[in-house]
């Protein structure tokens, strides 16, 4: 994507309708770049923007057993994660989506921002490799429904699928 992007907020949000425009709004946004750091950036801050009630939204890459902050929007966060550790630590170890409506009834759950109270964290595989997790926070109880969670997948597919990984 070159020039200026507007970004549309979520007319049906949390719906499968909602997910499949923001889906067409993000292949839209990556179409024609393939750089990690570049779409990570972009797909954070259009999530950060559309998808209602968030206070968080990011990336954790996987550098060997640990999981790196990547680009993201929201207040500063922990900046390594062990494998196994924490809700992003726990999804990529399982290589499968942690879905939790109250995270501080999480055990081992990392506090970055006191804000939070519900997190869902998506582990990113490319090829059946793990390298890495998108991790959505918001302050509200029981925000993420099944709804959320298969939606976030189609658009955590799509940034993988657009994007090269080293
Ligand atoms: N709560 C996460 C840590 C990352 S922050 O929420 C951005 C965890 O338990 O892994």
């Amino acid at each position: 994507m070159s020039g200026m992007f507007e970004i549309k907020p979520m007319m049906a949000a949390d719906t499968a309708a909602g997910y499949a425009e923001l889906e067409q709004q993000l292949r839209a946004l990556l179409g024609g770049e393939r750089d990690y750091t570049a779409n990570a950036a972009n797909t954070a801050a259009l999530l950060f923007h559309t998808v209602p009630g968030l206070n968080w939204a990011g990336f954790y890459r996987l550098v060997g057993e640990t999981l790196v902050i990547g680009p993201f929007q929201g207040k500063p966060a922990c900046v390594r994660i062990p494998l196994g550790q924490g809700l992003c630590g726990t999804a990529a170890a399982r290589r499968a989506t942690v879905r939790v409506p109250n995270c501080r009834a999480f055990p081992g759950h990392i506090a970055c921002d006191p804000a939070s109270n519900a997190e869902i964290v998506l582990p990113l595989l490319a090829q059946g490799r793990l390298v890495g997790v998108l991790d959505l926070d918001s302050p509200v109880l029981n925000r993420f429904s099944e709804a959320d969670q298969t939606g976030l997948e189609r658009l955590a597919a799509a940034f993988v699928a657009a994007t090269d990984f080293e």
